[in-house]
């Protein structure tokens, strides 16, 4: 099989084996590592109820989602991903903090990989939490057809939860027919909300019903894999308390206002105690859109419960072994994000000359990090950050849309919001700014590399809001 080694992995390698040499004596060792195959191909998915008819899509070893991986915390993880699509993909392993050479976004850490062509990636599961992967190739096309999974890594003791479910939440934008509209980069998206879809599916299905049982408390990781559409989660009746966010523990909290928000590829996991009474009905809305609020799903008790009231447990998870930042030794920087419809950019750099936003629009770019619209994955750095020492990043959202904004390879704490301390500092690795917000974010930069810093509404993205950061 063709195995193609981009040219930094290929280094590593040919360094890997002269300390070998060296010592005299190959450094052999039991192969532990968790293995698992990906291949990214067409398939068919019965995505709406069947009368409808089904949908083909483009997914991971034919299934919507891919399937979930899971292994524990500390495990080495090898997946061989296999490409049988028509066109090249990578895996991009989101959140995980791996090493650059395993990170899959094309030409900047890799060569992509063709079709026919396999790619191993092989790094540590060094956080517990809920993760995913998708491709970084062509993502608003790609993803948008449907190739995304979850990366599930435990903790070293399994959580004290009845049930640990996973609800990976896609928006699909269908035809009548229930086939997917081919209108991928429509200029519409590109400058406005990003492919906003009709039909939102958990794991695939649109799902009318959930079954659960009175009493009992479900560990609930949601994933939004969803190009663009922003969820904010009502669960009726219920008292959620979100315990992680974007894999990472956080104390434990009811959700402000009562509602979830999670912008594309984030992450909330929840402790949800059953606290209804069996045989009762109790609806989840999506309410973030103003005036387009719809039911997600129902929770549908049975008839009989499993315990009178919640455990009485300790919900808290340990913390994974993040580098925390030193903040009285920060280095701060403003970055802004400008661009976009109703918006105020003239223009902004584009392969390195400024280009008027005429001419920008003309080439399907209207969005610019610190004044510079991205072509594509290869770029010079917008900042080149000391290795381990601490940034503080003000984020600077000089739109009126939302943006959620993703780092490669370092979680961030967010810090405060409009000036407002934030009240638990929560690691993430997305943080959505709505729109003129100002958020600062601070981070170790502890993983060398180049690395993407994007808005992961996926339009937004390949319409030029995307830029690197080099950590040297
Ligand atoms: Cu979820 Cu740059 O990716
Ligand atoms: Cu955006």
């Amino acid at each position: 099989m063709n195995h193609p080694l981009s040219r930094r992995a290929f280094l590593q390698h040919a360094a890997g084996i002269s300390a070998g040499i060296g010592l005299n004596i190959l450094p052999l060792r039991a192969d532990s590592a968790k293995t698992f195959e990906l291949s990214p191909k067409p398939g068919r998915a019965q995505l709406v109820p069947e009368q409808y008819g089904d949908t083909a899509v483009w997914c991971f070893n034919g299934q919507v989602p891919g399937p979930e991986l899971r292994v524990k915390q500390g495990d080495r993880v090898r997946i061989k991903v296999h490409n049988e699509l028509d066109e090249a993909t990578t895996v991009h392993w989101h959140g995980i903090r791996v090493p650059n050479s395993m990170d899959g976004v094309p030409y900047l850490t890799q060569t992509p990989v063709n079709r026919g062509q396999q790619f191993v990636y092989e790094f540590d599961a060094l956080d517990a939490g809920t993760f995913w992967y998708h491709p970084h190739q062509q993502s608003s096309i790609q993803v948008g057809r449907g190739l995304y999974g979850a990366l599930i890594v435990e903790e070293p003791t399994p959580y004290p939860a009845d049930r640990d479910l996973t609800w990976v939440l896609d928006d699909w934008r269908l035809a009548r027919s229930a086939e997917i509209v081919d209108d991928f980069g429509h200029r519409h998206d590109l400058s406005h909300s990003g492919r906003i879809g009709n039909t939102v599916t958990i794991n695939g299905k649109l799902q009318e019903t959930f079954d659960v049982h009175a009493g009992e408390r479900v560990r609930l990781r949601l994933i939004n894999a969803a190009n663009a559409r922003i969820f904010a989660l009502r669960f009726g009746g219920h008292d959620p308390k979100i315990i992680a966010m974007d894999g990472h523990p956080v104390t434990p909290h009811s959700p402000e206002n009562n509602r979830i928000v999670i912008g594309p590829a984030m992450r909330v996991d929840l402790v949800l105690d059953m606290s209804a009474n069996p045989d009762e009905r109790h609806t989840i809305t999506d309410d973030y859109y103003p005036n387009r609020a719809y039911a997600l799903t129902d929770l549908v008790y049975s008839n009989s419960s499993v315990r009178d009231r919640p455990p009485d447990l300790k919900i808290e998870l340990p913390p994974n072994p993040l580098a925390e930042p030193e903040l009285n030794a920060g280095i701060h920087h403003e970055i802004a994000f400008e661009g976009g419809a109703m918006g105020s950019m003239g223009g902004a750099m584009m392969d390195g000359a400024w280009q008027d936003i005429r001419t920008m629009a003309h080439d399907g770019k209207f969005w610019a990090i610190n004044g510079v619209a991205a072509t594509g994955h290869i770029m010079d750095p917008m900042l080149t950050l000391e290795r381990d020492r601490t940034y503080i990043l003000t984020l600077k959202n000089r739109t009126v849309w939302p943006h959620p904004i993703h780092l490669h390879g370092h979680s961030f704490r967010v810090l405060s919001r409009n000036g407002e301390p934030t009240t638990f500092r929560e690691w993430r690795d997305t943080v959505l700014l709505e729109r003129e917000d100002q958020v600062k974010i601070a981070f170790v930069a502890d993983n060398p590399g180049d690395w993407m810093f994007h808005c992961h509404i996926l339009e937004h993205q390949a319409s030029g809001m995307m830029g690197v950061m080099r950590v040297v």
